[in-house]
């Protein structure tokens, strides 16, 4: 006979809950059992994406309405996580569920967001996956190869690995108290860069560079820059003023930029800073 799979609850079930249940269903990895979102069609409309055949799998309204599971997904924005932790704490426990393992996807939270469960022996653990899901349906199509940061108890990190890994996750580890600065080098690595093209064809319209150009100086530009980050590594690419240790450049830059717009100076000023700190300009050479 047929060995059961591990039977998966989910507390939110938006981008990244419904991606990873559709991923573990389709991969026969796990069973998904119960689906809690903020309202009942949410919850029927994600779990038709997840399981739409999956004969026990049910959209449910209420956390007392679900059943006990191996797995508990709590896939809501970071600000709920505690919260829901909380609640679930407090029906699971009087209704007795056996210890089971319960898990967030949060990249700057650590599972212990989730302590209420502990207190009933759950094991609990963080699993950030390092993707942008814009949706379900692309992050699907996207997941596999997508580095996922493990962290919290060993033994929920041991049963989370070898899930993540049967979908094409590339799992590795990351110390608890590690994970706010991990997740803030995600963010200055990843989330500045629309920033600063935005920063940049505002600039570029404004010095009179029609649409058109704009696109093409984004699309050139951008690809530029993350081919040869990745051929070369940031040190090697960085070219501009501060690569050259131009201080004289820089700052007549900034004065054009502030005049422009003062709090763009602001970034620019504190981002060549820290560009010539990289270059080895940090200091200005003397005047001849
Ligand atoms: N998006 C990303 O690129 C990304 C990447 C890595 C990690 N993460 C992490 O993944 C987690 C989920 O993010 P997401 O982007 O998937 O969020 P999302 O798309 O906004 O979905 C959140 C889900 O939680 C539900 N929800 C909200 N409050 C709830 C509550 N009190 N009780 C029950 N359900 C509730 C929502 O219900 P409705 O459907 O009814 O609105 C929705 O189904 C977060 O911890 C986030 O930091 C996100």
């Amino acid at each position: 006979m047929a060995q059961a799979l591990p039977t998966l609850n989910l507390i939110g079930a938006g981008r990244v809950g419904q991606t990873l249940a559709h991923l573990w269903t389709r991969h026969g990895v796990l069973q998904v059992q119960d689906v809690l979102t903020r309202s009942p069609d949410s919850a029927r409309a994600a779990l038709d994406f997840i399981a739409p055949d999956a004969p026990t799998a049910r959209a449910v309204a209420h956390i007392p309405d679900m059943r006990p599971a191996d797995i508990w997904l709590l896939a809501v924005p970071d600000a709920q996580i505690a919260a829901c932790a909380q609640d679930l704490a407090r029906h699971a426990g009087p209704r007795g569920d056996a210890p089971a393992l319960a898990f967030h996807c949060s990249g700057a939270q650590s599972a212990e967001l989730l302590m209420p469960l502990r207190d009933m022996g759950w094991s609990l653990a963080s699993a950030h996956p390092v993707l942008s899901f814009a949706s379900a349906q692309t992050a699907v199509a996207q997941f596999a190869g997508t580095p996922c940061a493990l962290e919290g108890d060993a033994a929920a990190c041991d049963t989370l690995r070898p899930l993540f890994t049967a979908i094409g996750g590339a799992c590795f580890g990351v110390r608890s108290q590690d994970k706010v600065l991990y997740h803030a080098a995600a963010v200055l690595g990843t989330n500045f860069a629309p920033v600063l093209q935005a920063l940049a064809e505002e600039a570029w319209r404004a010095s009179g560079m029609p649409d058109a150009l704009v696109l093409r100086l984004r699309e050139r530009l951008l690809r530029n820059a993350v081919d040869n980050i990745v051929a070369l590594g940031p040190q090697k690419a960085l070219t501009g003023p501060a690569a050259r240790g131009d201080h004289a450049a820089i700052a007549r830059q900034a004065d054009v930029v502030a005049a422009w717009d003062p709090q763009a100076a602001a970034a620019y000023r504190a981002l060549s800073d820290l560009a010539l700190r990289m270059a080895g300009h940090a200091t200005e050479p003397p005047q001849a």
